[in-house]
């Protein structure tokens, strides 16, 4: 969908879905107040800024509680996230009398609690605070940094995500991830072999739904309303493995096209949709004949077995 709209017209609920996609990591930015308060806030506004000097940024609503704090403080901590800290962003995202009650934290820099088991870490001096509108934007000299390099928690559209590999990252048709990938341990690990598999299925299979002009969410949900026909947006998402967001926008572009409409008891397909998903469908079907052309019936059946045995454990 394409909004275009002059600044007078801006609607800020489409302007943050709009913001929504630009995925982000998240933080927890950290100081102390002279008088010993700490403070904390869940942030994702935090972006790299300078490498010489070395600098960072972020942006604190002006309206905030702890904001007044870090108008003041000399330095402030930025705690990288990762993906098994959703609970801490979520913390640190509600207003409470003490934050840090119960949390476990080093005292850093300037007294701004650094955490433990993020991904990374920047201690930072405060360097320029700019009128950012309705924030305030705050610069960091860094002077101290921990890379931890565990995998990040993201936020994309309203929702905590994962880093994933792009498929077009990976190998190619016929190449392997590296010579020696079917060697050792890994190579010979059920988990591994399964991850490797679906990731070659999938890259064979995205340049032939591009011939349809869908995407992979996009196709899904034309299979799964042409199977289930009038689902909401909540009952859809359990079927596409993937965000509410991300369905949110393939249900506008295949409504967009006239592929799929909202009825009284919610989405279905119309006449073209139906058409479209019978496409869909036989490419998929195509693709898994062409996948298992080599293999017995008995085996295909054994493999489709064990994986559904593997689902139900
Ligand atoms: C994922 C996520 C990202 C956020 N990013 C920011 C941000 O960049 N700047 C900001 O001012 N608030 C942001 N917030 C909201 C604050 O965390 C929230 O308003 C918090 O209550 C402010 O704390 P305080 O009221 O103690 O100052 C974010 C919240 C979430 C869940």
């Amino acid at each position: 969908m394409t909004t275009m709209m002059k600044q007078a017209e801006i609607d800020p609920k489409a302007f943050r879905r709009a913001l929504g996609n630009f995925a982000t990591g998240v933080t927890i930015i950290t100081a102390r107040a002279p008088d010993g308060t700490t403070v904390g806030v869940t942030a994702s506004s935090f972006n790299s800024l300078s490498m010489d000097p070395p600098l960072i940024l972020w942006s604190s609503m002006k309206t905030a509680r702890s904001c007044a704090v870090f108008e003041e403080a000399t330095h402030f901590a930025v705690n990288i996230l990762a993906s098994d800290q959703m609970e801490m962003s979520n913390h640190f995202a509600r207003q409470q009398e003490d934050k840090f009650a119960g949390i476990e934290f080093d005292e850093g820099i300037g007294g701004a609690p650094i955490f433990p088991g993020c991904a990374g870490r920047f201690q930072c001096e405060a360097y320029e605070k700019l009128d950012g509108g309705d924030h305030w934007i705050f610069v960091g000299r860094v002077v101290a940094f921990d890379d931890f390099g565990r995998a990040p928690l993201c936020f994309h559209q309203g929702s905590y995500a994962m880093v994933f590999n792009h498929p077009g990252t990976l190998s190619k048709p016929g190449e392997d991830v590296h010579p020696d990938a079917d060697q050792g341990r890994m190579g010979n690990h059920a988990f591994f072999l399964m991850l490797r598999a679906v990731r070659a299925y999938q890259d064979r299979y995205y340049p032939k739904l591009e011939t349809l002009g869908l995407n992979l969410i996009e196709a899904r949900i034309l299979l799964v309303l042409n199977d289930l026909s009038g689902l909401d947006i909540e009952e859809l998402v359990v079927h596409l493995h993937t965000q509410i967001g991300e369905a949110r926008a393939a249900l506008s572009n295949l409504g967009d096209r006239d592929l799929v409409m909202r009825g009284d008891g919610g989405y279905v397909l119309t006449e073209e949709g139906q058409a479209k998903a019978t496409q869909c469908w036989s490419l998929a079907e195509a693709h898994a004949d062409e996948t298992f052309a080599n293999f017995s019936q008995d085996q295909v059946d054994t493999f489709t077995d064990v994986l559904r045995q593997l689902l139900k454990q």
